[in-house]
């Protein structure tokens, strides 16, 4: 068997004449259990505890949750949108005094709702991706963690005067290496998509001005088959439409592949991006 794939740096991890396939019975059962457990493995929520040790990904050097929980300390009124499970927020020590988050995902509104509460958070069944339900210059503070996508004029409607707006986003061609590796070569949007310089354009186009603008491209690492498959059904932008039974046979080569040359290697790509809105 041969296998070969760029990766987004140009290096490959390539393998000809792997020494154990499927059709070696203790890799094909090391397989069918992993494919098992990680496909039962429950997937709400945003927290990746289930992959420790198994796949790790070097987080950005700002250190997101400090930064925000600093901001939500000297807030009055702050907003998270897109909550996912409320992980974020829940883990701020102090949070502004009026706390408010939105989420839509109904699995994940449920745990949000679950962990927040305990926390006085309002949550708002919403979905942030096109509209606030919020009424104008509302908030002193807005934050947003990996927002799928960002209404900036709406951020920009509801923070008051001066108010700021902080996101780390995910960058382009993350994971790139991952999505190429199930799907083929991706061209085009796949590589330019959520890039940082047209998020700086669409802010200051919703009246904001950006005051920081930092990018990162981060390594991260698949450890083996059962971890690819947890990640992609719970992160479903990557391979869209992925299950299991769809790439079966991909997922047998990567077993093998792993188990002969180690780790996949991949990277992420994350943007911090911080924006104030004029004062009155
Ligand atoms: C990428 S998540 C980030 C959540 C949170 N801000 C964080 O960083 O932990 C962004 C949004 O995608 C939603 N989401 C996650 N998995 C989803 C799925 N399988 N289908 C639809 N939406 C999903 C989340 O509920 C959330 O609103």
């Amino acid at each position: 068997m041969t296998l070969t794939f760029p990766t987004a740096t140009g290096a490959e991890y390539s393998v000809a004449g792997l020494p154990g396939t499927l059709d070696d019975v203790s890799v094909r059962e090391d397989f069918d259990e992993l494919v098992a457990e990680a496909a039962a493995a429950p997937v709400d929520g945003w927290d990746f505890s289930w992959l420790e040790g198994r796949a790790t990904e070097r987080r950005p050097s700002w250190g997101y949750a400090r930064l925000m929980g600093e901001r939500m300390a000297r807030a009055d009124t702050a907003l998270d949108v897109q909550t996912g499970g409320g992980e974020v927020l829940a883990a701020v020590p102090r949070l502004a005094r009026r706390t408010v988050a939105v989420e839509s995902w109904p699995p994940n509104l449920a745990r949000a709702a679950a962990l927040l509460r305990p926390h006085g958070v309002r949550l708002v069944a919403a979905d942030g991706d096109y509209i606030l339900p919020f009424a104008d210059a509302t908030f002193d503070l807005v934050v947003s963690r990996h927002p799928v996508d960002t209404p900036w004029g709406e951020i920009a409607r509801v923070l008051r005067p001066g108010g700021v707006y902080l996101s780390q986003q995910v960058g382009p061609a993350s994971m790139l290496e991952v999505s190429e590796y199930f799907l083929g070569p991706q061209h085009g949007a796949a590589r330019t998509r959520r890039d940082p310089d047209r998020a700086r354009v669409a802010a200051e186009a919703a009246g904001l001005r950006v005051v920081d603008l930092r990018t990162e491209i981060l390594p991260a690492e698949f450890r083996d088959v059962g971890a690819m498959i947890y990640f992609l059904r719970k992160v479903v932008w990557i391979v869209p439409g992925f299950t299991v039974e769809r790439y079966r046979s991909r997922l047998a080569d990567l077993h093998a592949l792993i188990r002969a040359r180690g780790p996949f290697p991949a990277h992420a790509s994350r943007f911090l991006l911080e924006a104030r809105r004029a004062a009155g």
